[in-house]
């Protein structure tokens, strides 16, 4: 069975509280399909699921004759094989519901405030200046040198901006590079490390359960790549929302330097969600196959917003600790009205995500429930099903965002208080 794979689902989840990773084998399987991902997975294909297949529906087409009239005929989708089997994500679908339903959307993780001035200013600048031509693949190189800057300050690890760092066009760039260049066709997802592991994917703060990877559970980690010679992909992008403990890169444990890609972005740190400005930091034996990869996907990107990416990197640590507050102020608005609505509201370490239980309110399963909740309650949340391999495993479960302003926050707890009753 087949692993669906949009990046979202790289980070699957078997509890709230533990956090696991796709792992990637060594080795091609003669016989496979190489052009998708394996997975040991168990997937129930019988789940409900609002990411019903789109592609056998037909979409009219119209087309002006020379009498002037339009006529539409009806075509069906196309898709190319390596993705009949993905559907329209979930937070579109969400986002969608939210916009015909008028209901408060606390579903797909982007804020309703807008970025920092000094970064706006210094992207319009950037564009003023003209430098609005294509960038160096690899990044600005003013901008790598912030990067590595930034790394170093975090890990205390000194890097070769010219060799070790890739600016790519978001995290999600970076994945799609990391992977594409590092991963052959036809390697399998598996649950356990071992020898034929060629890599795993780990996600901390950690998308959507709010888990951060302490250093205990990090070394155990790294101590079995080590010893089974594995690569670790790390996806870092909320590391500055790491709230009840510090977060720690992979990357900085002992002999992980070498074996690790790191990969982040501006979007969540700096509310500019859009911008898609991301990077992957490894040691240049790596970097060699992202960015190759790179230069295949994008080639280059954005340069105005890598010079404003530039400007925001080189904030000042008040910028950082005031995110970090703003943010956790917000979580306490959250966490404390979903358990008044009368939630089970699991805790969330970092990210601007919590999880809670939905089942005091009587629908059956997470994906009738965010449907009950926008269309009766108007507040929008998402499902955890999909973010499993076995989607059954996340029914019980749904995932609110906080990256919303006080005013929203509250609006949404007060429609739940007031709409959702336990059965
Ligand atoms: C864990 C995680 N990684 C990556 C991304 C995407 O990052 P970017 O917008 O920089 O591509 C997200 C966005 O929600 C995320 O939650």
């Amino acid at each position: 069975m087949q692993a669906q794979c949009t990046w979202t689902q790289f980070q699957v989840l078997r509890s709230p509280t533990a956090t696991s990773f796709f792992t990637f084998s060594k080795h091609s399987q003669k016989g496979s399909d190489s052009s998708s991902i394996r997975t040991h997975g168990r997937i129930n294909n019988n789940y409900p699921s609002l990411m019903a297949t789109i592609s056998t529906q037909n979409v009219p087409v119209s087309s002006t004759h020379g009498n002037g009239s339009t006529q539409f005929t009806h075509q069906p989708l196309q898709v190319a094989k390596r993705l009949e089997k993905f559907k329209t994500t979930i937070f579109t679908q969400m986002s969608m519901l939210a916009i015909k339903h008028g209901a408060i959307n606390l579903g797909q993780g982007f804020p309703n405030f807008d970025g920092p001035d000094f970064v706006k200013e210094a992207a319009i600048q950037a564009i003023k200046d003209g430098k609005n031509q294509y960038a160096r693949g690899y990044g600005v190189p003013d901008f790598n040198d912030s990067i590595a800057a930034h790394f170093e300050k975090d890990t205390g690890l000194v890097i070769d901006p010219e060799k070790e760092v890739t600016v790519t066009s978001g995290c999600t760039e970076a994945i799609a590079a990391t992977m594409l260049g590092l991963i052959n066709p036809g390697d399998e997802l598996k649950s356990t490390i071992s020898k034929n592991t060629r890599a795993i994917l780990i996600n901390t703060p950690h998308n959507p359960t709010g888990k951060i990877f302490t250093r205990d559970e990090l070394s155990s980690i790294a101590s079995l790549c080590i010893e089974n010679d594995v690569l670790v992909f790390t996806d870092e992008v909320y590391d500055k929302l790491a709230f009840d403990m510090d977060h720690i890169s992979m990357a900085s444990l002992p002999e992980m330097y070498e074996r690790t890609v790191t990969m982040n972005s501006l979007g969540k740190t700096f509310s500019l969600t859009e911008w898609k400005i991301g990077w992957a930091i490894a040691p240049p034996h790596l970097t060699w196959g992202v960015r190759q990869a790179h230069s295949f996907l994008t080639f280059a990107t954005s340069t105005p917003m890598q010079w404003a990416a530039t400007v925001a990197l080189r904030a000042p640590d008040s910028y950082f600790n005031e995110l970090k507050r703003d943010y956790m102020e917000k979580k306490e608005i959250l966490v404390e009205g979903l358990k008044d609505v009368g939630f089970k509201v699991f805790p969330s370490s970092g990210t601007y995500f919590v999880v809670v239980d939905h089942t005091p309110f009587g629908l059956e399963n997470d994906i009738s429930f965010c449907e009950y909740l926008i269309k009766e309650v108007g507040v929008v949340a998402i499902p955890t099903s999909v973010f499993y391999l076995n989607p059954e495993d996340g029914k019980n479960l749904v995932r609110f965002t906080f990256c919303k302003d006080e005013g929203i926050l509250r609006s949404a707890v007060e429609r739940m208080k007031e709409k959702l009753k336990k059965k």
